[in-house]
C-alpha cells in the first residue's frame, strides 16, 4: 500500500473516530494514537526515508495537510464536548424561580424591649440623651457617689453579687447618674438623660422578684429646675405608657440620693381610680421612685449645688409591663417561652 493511501485511510478513520468521541479522555487517546510520538501519522512520516527524492515532498505535503486536518478536527470536537458538558450542567442546575420560597419567620422585640423603646422614644422627643452604663459596677458609683457610704443602712435593701470587694453587679441604674454628672460640661447647657439597662439583686426569685431585672434611670440637672418639672415629666411617662387619662400623685418617701424623695403612683388604668383588685381598692398604683437630686450627689460629682440642681427618677420596665398587660409573675419575662412572648405583638 502506498504511503499516500495509508495516510488517507488514517485520515478517514481518524476523522470518524474523532467525530464519535464522547469525552475528553477519548479525544486525548485518539490524539496520542494518531499524532503522538509513536502515533500512526508520525510512523508514516518516518517511512518517508525510503521514498524516492521526487516522491518525498509530495508525500510530505500531504502528511502535513492531513496532520493539520486531524488536529483541527480534534480541537473542534474537544470544544464541542466542553460545550455539551456545560449545557448538561446548566440543565441539571436549572432553578425554578416561580417555586414558592421558604417562609422566614419574622421575630419581634421582647415585650420589655418594647416598653423600653416606647420610653426612649418619648424622652428622645423631649431632648434627652440615652446613656448606658456598665453592669459590672464599682461600689464607688453604685453606692458611695449616690450618698450611700459604707455601712449605710439603705445598702441592706440592695444586696447583690460581688465580683470583688469593690466591684459588683450593679443593683440600680442610678450609678449612671454619678458617671454622667462627672463628665457633663454645664457651660454647654443642662444635663438631660435617661439610662435603661439591666440590674441585679441577691433576691430570692418569686412572682414579684427576680435576681435580674430592668430599670430606666432619669436625670435632669441644670439651673432653675423644680419639682414641677419632675411632675410634668412623669405625668407624660404615665400617659404614654398607661393611657391619656392617667393622673399621677407624689407621696413623700426616702432615697439616699434625692431630697426630697417621692414614690410616684399612677391612677389605676383598670378602674380609672374608683378602686378595684388591680389597685387593691386604692385607685392608685405605685410605679416609680423619684426626687430632687441630693446636694451631696452633685457635690461629689464636682457640680456646684448652689448653682445647679435637678430631679431624678428610676422606673422599672418589668413592673410597667406587668401592670400594663396584667402579667402576674415577673419570671415569665425571663423564661423565653414563645407562647408567652408572642402575645405581645408589636403589630397587634
Ligand atoms: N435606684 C432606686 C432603686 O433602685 C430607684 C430610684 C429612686 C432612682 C429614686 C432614682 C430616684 O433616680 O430618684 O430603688
Amino acid at each position: 500500500m502506498s504511503l499516500q493511501t495509508r495516510l488517507t485511510e488514517l485520515r478517514d478513520q481518524g476523522l470518524k473516530d474523532i467525530q464519535s468521541a464522547e469525552n475528553s479522555e477519548m479525544i486525548n487517546d485518539i490524539r496520542v494514537k494518531l499524532l503522538g510520538k509513536k502515533g500512526s501519522i508520525t510512523e508514516v512520516l518516518r517511512g518517508m526515508r525510503e521514498l524516492d527524492k521526487e516522491e518525498r515532498p509530495k508525500v510530505g505535503a500531504l502528511a502535513n495537510k492531513i496532520r493539520d486536518e486531524l488536529s483541527n478536527a480534534i480541537v473542534t470536537r474537544q470544544n464541542e464536548i466542553e460545550a455539551e458538558k456545560i449545557a448538561k450542567k446548566l440543565e441539571k442546575e436549572k432553578i425554578d424561580v416561580t417555586l414558592p420560597g421558604v417562609p422566614v419567620k419574622e421575630g419581634q422585640a421582647h415585650v420589655l424591649a418594647q416598653i423600653i423603646d416606647e420610653i426612649e422614644k418619648l424622652f428622645l422627643g423631649l431632648g434627652f440623651q440615652i446613656i448606658e452604663g456598665p453592669e459590672v459596677e464599682e461600689d464607688h458609683y453604685n453606692f458611695e457617689m449616690l450618698n450611700l457610704p459604707p455601712d449605710h443602712p439603705a445598702r441592706d435593701m440592695q444586696d447583690t453579687f460581688y465580683i470583688t470587694d469593690k466591684t459588683l453587679m450593679r443593683t440600680q441604674t442610678s450609678p449612671v447618674q454619678a458617671r454622667t454628672l462627672e463628665k457633663h460640661d454645664f457651660s454647654k447647657g443642662p444635663l438631660k438623660m435617661i439610662s435603661p439597662g439591666k440590674v441585679y439583686r441577691r433576691d430570692t426569685d418569686d412572682a414579684t422578684h427576680s435576681h435580674q431585672f430592668h430599670q430606666v434611670e432619669g436625670l435632669v440637672v441644670g439651673e432653675n429646675i423644680s419639682m414641677a418639672d419632675l411632675k410634668g415629666t412623669l405625668e407624660l411617662v404615665a400617659k404614654t405608657i398607661f393611657g391619656e387619662d392617667r393622673d399621677i400623685r407624689l407621696r413623700p418617701s426616702y432615697f439616699p440620693f434625692t431630697e426630697p424623695s417621692a414614690e410616684v403612683d399612677v391612677s389605676c388604668f383598670k378602674c380609672g381610680g374608683k378602686g378595684c383588685q388591680v389597685c387593691k381598692q386604692s385607685g392608685w398604683i405605685e410605679v416609680l421612685g423619684a426626687g430632687m437630686v441630693h446636694p451631696n450627689v452633685l457635690q461629689m460629682a464636682g457640680v456646684d449645688p448652689d448653682v445647679y440642681g435637678g430631679f431624678a427618677f428610676g422606673l422599672g420596665p418589668d413592673r410597667f409591663a406587668m401592670l400594663k398587660y396584667g402579667v402576674d409573675d415577673i419570671r415569665e419575662f425571663y423564661l423565653n417561652d414563645l407562647r408567652f412572648l408572642n402575645q405581645f405583638s408589636q403589630k397587634g
